[in-house]
């Protein structure tokens, strides 16, 4: 059955490509990646992830896309239908709805988050970090430090700005799939990638570049099997693989309906396996570059690549501060991150707005708006892990702010991409998909990612979520 989308529709593939696009590469590339992959030892994470990307998650996008695109309406209403006309149980709306609810547990922090990327944009035009040029090494470290927690640890100044990147997506949002998203990606996609090239450039040229390399890339699972050694004691564990591929989906906005409703907004007759791999190709070229850039900066500075959360934030001011024309490109550059955050926010929220409007008749303005208040609140609680509660650690060691990240990341997200597999590999008519791929059943491109959704993303998924919970060791 063809349906339309009553949100209206991408004006071109191109455009899709730039939206899907705008969804994947965010603060996951330029924040996440590069202080996970420090913290769990470099190329093991790095191989890991791109193995996940390659094997579990591009099969996953190719059918979230795909069932975006049959369904043309919320990831909730679009399972509903699905489920309905592949003569399915309707608990597959949960699929939906758990979806809708990674999305907001994720903008809550994703906004924090985005707001130091904000707060930076003044202390980066201001030429704070030019300081740094006449500093002995010594004592960079210190004064990059000093500015990011004097940020942290201040609830007051973290508020102001988790508010305003809020009230920037809610603008959005509201503006609707053409006016809003699909203008705004147009230009900043192309423009952050140059920005990160320039940067590249300079990280080629710190003594350190083939250090940050070798570290990106050289492959020791110890260092990911073993993340928690101590002098006395080496532990086995699964986290590492566990957030290699929670990174992998992550990344790549998968398992949370973003894509799913994305899809939904394609024009009939564009392949979705080529825009899908445009897409894929695309936001891992984006977080290896931002390693690349980071890492050599990392170890020419003396800092530590297992720094934390806080580790872009301390690394790139440096390289402004000593780079010429610093200060313009430092500016452009954190303006340029909030916007790729902004592109992926608003495809955080996009799936329940869309819903709230086909279902409960509310406006796009008035959708946004409410969506915007309950992630504002929510964000509270991340603000306030960094400062007034960041020795609350309810499970794990784990503050608040991690807490909300784990259980997204790593368990709901990757979740959801298994049972997107199972439904889409397992229990859809194979002439539907077929069909919608514009494939025959028999082409070999076609058999690989049926094999693929089947067996390796099912299987994969439970085996790193079998291993995290020790079953194998
Ligand atoms: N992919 C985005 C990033 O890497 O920053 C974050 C994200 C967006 C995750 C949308 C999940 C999502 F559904």
């Amino acid at each position: 059955m063809s349906r339309t989308s009553i949100h209206g529709e991408w004006s071109s593939r191109t455009a899709f490509i730039l939206a899907a696009t705008g969804s994947a590469v965010g603060l996951g590339n330029i924040w996440k990646f590069p202080y996970m992959a420090g913290q769990y030892g470099g190329g093991a994470f790095v191989i890991t992830y791109l193995l996940c990307i390659a094997i579990i998650c591009l099969p996953v996008m190719m059918a979230e896309v795909m069932l975006g695109k049959l369904g043309r309406s919320s990831p909730i209403n679009t399972m509903y239908h699905l489920a309905v006309e592949n003569k399915q149980s309707k608990i597959w709306i949960l699929l939906g709805w758990s979806g809708a609810i990674a999305g907001f547990l994720i903008l809550s922090y994703y906004s924090v988050i985005a707001g130091w990327a904000l707060a930076y944009v003044p202390e980066l035009a201001l030429g704070t970090f030019t300081k740094v040029e006449n500093m002995p090494t010594a004592e960079i470290s210190p004064f990059v430090d000093s500015i990011f927690n004097s940020l942290t640890e201040n609830p007051t100044k973290l508020i102001f700005w988790h508010t305003s990147f809020i009230c920037m997506t809610m603008f959005m949002i509201a503006g609707g799939v053409k006016g809003g998203l699909e203008r705004a990606v147009t230009f900043m996609m192309p423009a952050l990638f140059i920005l990160l090239l320039v940067l590249v450039g300079y990280s080629m040229s710190t003594p350190d570049f083939m250090r940050g390399f070798q570290f990106m890339f050289n492959v020791n699972f110890d260092n990911l099997l073993y993340p928690n050694c101590t002098e006395q004691a080496c532990e086995l564990s699964g986290d590492g693989l566990l957030a290699a591929m929670g990174q992998a989906f992550f990344s790549l906005s998968l398992g949370m309906g973003s894509i799913m409703v994305y899809g939904a907004y394609l024009p009939k007759n564009a392949s979705v396996s080529k825009v899908t791999t445009a897409v894929v190709l695309a936001d891992t070229s984006v977080a290896i570059l931002a390693g690349l850039i980071i890492f050599p900066i990392v170890f020419s500075n003396g800092l530590e690549p297992g720094a934390g959360v806080g580790l872009v934030f301390k690394t790139l001011p440096i390289a402004f501060g000593q780079m010429p024309f610093g200060t313009l490109f430092g500016t452009l550059f954190f303006i340029l991150l909030v916007l790729a955050a902004l592109s992926s926010s608003i495809s955080l929220i996009e799936p329940a707005v869309a819903w709230l409007v086909e279902t409960k008749k509310f406006t796009r303005i008035s959708a946004s708006v409410l969506s915007g208040i309950f992630v504002w609140l929510v964000g509270l609680i991340t603000v306030f892990s960094f400062n007034l509660w960041s020795e609350v650690k309810p499970i794990g060691g784990l503050n608040l702010f991690e807490l909300i990240d784990y259980l997204t990341a790593n368990i709901m997200l990757p979740l959801a991409g298994l049972l997107i597999a199972i439904f889409t590999g397992w229990l859809m008519k194979k002439t539907i998909v077929a069909n919608e791929l514009n494939s025959s059943v028999d082409s070999f491109s076609y058999r690989i990612w049926y094999f693929l959704l089947r067996y390796v993303t099912p299987l994969g998924v439970s085996i790193v979520f079998l291993n995290a919970i020790g079953v194998f060791s």
